[in-house]
């Protein structure tokens, strides 16, 4: 979702700021902009659609050695050249990018600002307005700055910067996410370290209500007060190579491919000295003290927690409840005396989790984010943390994170149950061992999964998951793959419950995908593919070594039965990558979606 680049140095900033950019594409975005300072005026160069397009309306001939660039993912005004950022106040003085949601913007509109005319339909062109208002009422720029900051309602990551003093960047933010990267004899500004890794790998982590003053000397973080705050910077463990395709036509492929790798990081990570698996004995004390786990998560962290509940409940014996964050907060349900809840979080920064995460903290309930991103909002704000170790996951779709968050809920799980006085009756480690070698089997297996989209899916309009047991939640995880990059309709759907209305929706050659890993439900599926096959629909089978049976399409090697959700998951984004890439589908960046949903 929007992402900012700034630069000020000596060196010209347009590449800077541009190839920057181009590392917050998988963020998703509909329109890109930069806007240029030089002591001459400010150049404000910006298109609706791929940066590309901006390159290509970029003047070569300027040179800029301050500016401030922007990814738009339209919430207020369509996507388009007007609604885009950067934005400028009525002179044109100060030029502003902004990332998140102004809530009061149209009281702010209306109370401030009656007789000035506006250009876009943002909520962001009300916050430079302002600036100017109070620039023109006889303040500093920083002032007025930090006093239109004192009116946002929202959130906000913010750049601003003023034609007349080229030499600074004004940055903000308030529940987005923004950091400030040093170098020498320049500075950066960057939604996240990414973006800027081209230039440094050290960043300053700012807080929700801060301001900073960044010139190419220095970065002045303040508060709303005025107040100077001090912090340390902090070295960015990311290698660049990890964040590019090399020879992969997609993120996604690779990330799908990094599978077995990232099992291998999160055992070595995981093991103390005696082998056994081990996570902080902060969060063991906390589990143990908890009578009720409350997971929050949306989407694909979402389907993660589904299953995390079956590890958690049938290892540890502890009861947990799986929410949807976007719907938590207003419908919470009655919390048991001891909670303890749990962010799950490719990112650490989906606002809809954070929100809750917000609420949690006011009512005084322990937090643990289990999450991809070190130093992130949602790891920052818990108590506690819990990595993934699946490297930048870049491609919309999430793939290794799920399968990384599925082992990390295994190994609290089987540490937690061990710390309750529980046996776990096999050795974990071992088993994601296999895990991690049955993986590799799938991912060289692509042609297979290939020939299944290629049959079934090119030319549908939909297509149906089904499973019983932790099926159903691998399910709803390739229903949502399969939709969010391919457009096809795509839906999970418990194998029982197809009578009580969705059976309705089969016709002749609608694809239903079964998925048959788990022997006690084994023969109900399969009864429940026998009745969609009656009624038309074209069914594909896959099915657990040991539970095969003539026709099944594919059979998934073995590994254990609790785990079978970490390799029955590959197929489904092989298949979903398949359908998308024989449908022409932008891969990687799927239409209106975002990687990093930062606003509620
Ligand atoms: O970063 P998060 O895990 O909190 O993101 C949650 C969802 O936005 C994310 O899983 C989304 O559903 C993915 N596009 C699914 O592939």
């Amino acid at each position: 979702m929007c992402g900012i680049v700034g630069y000020i140095g000596n060196n010209d900033s347009k590449e800077i700021l541009l190839k920057g950019l181009e590392k917050l594409e998988y963020r998703g975005y509909d329109s890109a902009g930069i806007a240029v300072a030089n002591g001459e005026g400010v150049h404000v160069f910006k298109e609706k659609g791929r940066i590309a397009e901006l390159r290509k309306a970029v003047d070569a001939d300027v040179f800029a050695a301050t500016g401030i660039g922007h990814t738009r993912w339209a919430t207020h005004g369509v996507p388009s050249r007007e609604n885009s950022h950067p934005h400028q106040s009525q002179s044109g003085r100060l030029t502003l990018v902004h990332n998140g949601v102004i809530e009061n913007y149209d009281i702010l509109k209306r109370e401030y600002l009656q007789n000035v005319p506006f250009k876009s339909e943002t909520d962001t062109e009300v916050i430079v307005q302002l600036v100017e208002l109070f620039v023109n009422e006889g303040n500093t720029v920083e002032e007025a700055f930090r006093r239109t900051l004192s009116l946002l309602h929202g959130s906000y990551a913010l750049a601003l910067i003023d034609d007349k003093d080229p030499d600074t960047i004004y940055v903000a933010k308030n529940k987005s996410p923004l950091l400030v990267g040093l170098g020498k004899e320049f500075n950066v500004v960057a939604s996240d370290a990414m973006a800027m890794l081209q230039v440094t790998n050290e960043y300053v982590e700012l807080m929700d209500k801060e301001m900073v003053i960044v010139t190419k000397e220095k970065v002045t973080i303040k508060n709303l007060d005025g107040e100077i705050v001090d912090r340390g910077s902090y070295i960015a463990e990311l290698d660049a190579s990890d964040i590019e395709k090399g020879t992969y036509p997609h993120y996604m492929l690779k990330e799908i491919d990094e599978q077995p790798l990232v099992m291998r990081k999160i055992i070595q990570n995981y093991q103390g000295g005696e082998g056994a698996l081990e996570i902080d004995s902060d969060i063991v004390a906390a589990m143990k003290q908890a009578d009720r786990i409350y997971i929050i998560a949306a989407g694909t962290s979402y389907h993660a927690g589904l299953v995390g509940k079956q590890f958690i409940e049938r290892m540890a014996k502890l009861p947990v409840e799986v929410h949807i964050s976007s719907e938590f907060g207003y419908n919470m349900p009655l919390l048991s005396e001891k909670p303890l809840f749990i962010f799950i979080s490719q990112s650490g920064e989906t606002a809809d989790s954070r929100q809750v995460l917000v609420q949690v903290k006011e009512m005084g309930h322990p937090a643990l984010t289990i999450t991809n991103v070190p130093g992130s909002t949602l790891s920052r704000e818990a108590d506690f943390t819990l990595l993934l170790h699946a490297g930048p996951e870049i491609a919309v779709a999430s793939t290794k994170a799920y399968t990384a968050q599925l082992a990390v809920l295994a190994i609290l799980a089987e540490v937690t149950a061990k710390s309750r006085g529980f046996d776990v009756e096999f050795d974990l480690v071992k088993e994601l061992g296999i895990v991690a070698s049955a993986m590799e089997s799938l991912t060289d297996s692509k042609e297979a999964f290939e020939d299944i989209a290629r049959e079934y899916l090119t030319v549908t309009r939909n297509c149906f998951f089904i499973g019983r047991g932790i099926d159903f939640y691998v399910g709803l995880e390739g229903a949502l793959k399969l939709k969010e990059i391919s457009y096809i309709q795509a839906e999970g759907f418990a194998g029982g419950e197809l009578k009580h209305g969705t059976i309705a929706l089969i016709e002749e050659g609608t694809p239903v995908i079964a998925l048959a890993t788990q022997d006690y439900v084994n023969l109900s599926i399969r009864g429940n593919v026998k009745e969609v096959a009656a009624r038309g629909a074209y069914p594909c089978i896959i099915s657990m070594k040991g539970l095969e049976t003539d026709g099944d399409r594919f059979v998934l090697p073995e590994v254990h039965h609790l785990l079978t959700p970490l390799i029955s998951v590959i197929p489904l984004q092989l298949i979903s990558y398949y359908a998308a890439l024989h449908r022409d589908c932008d891969v990687d960046k799927p239409r209106n979606l975002a990687k990093s949903v930062t606003v509620e």
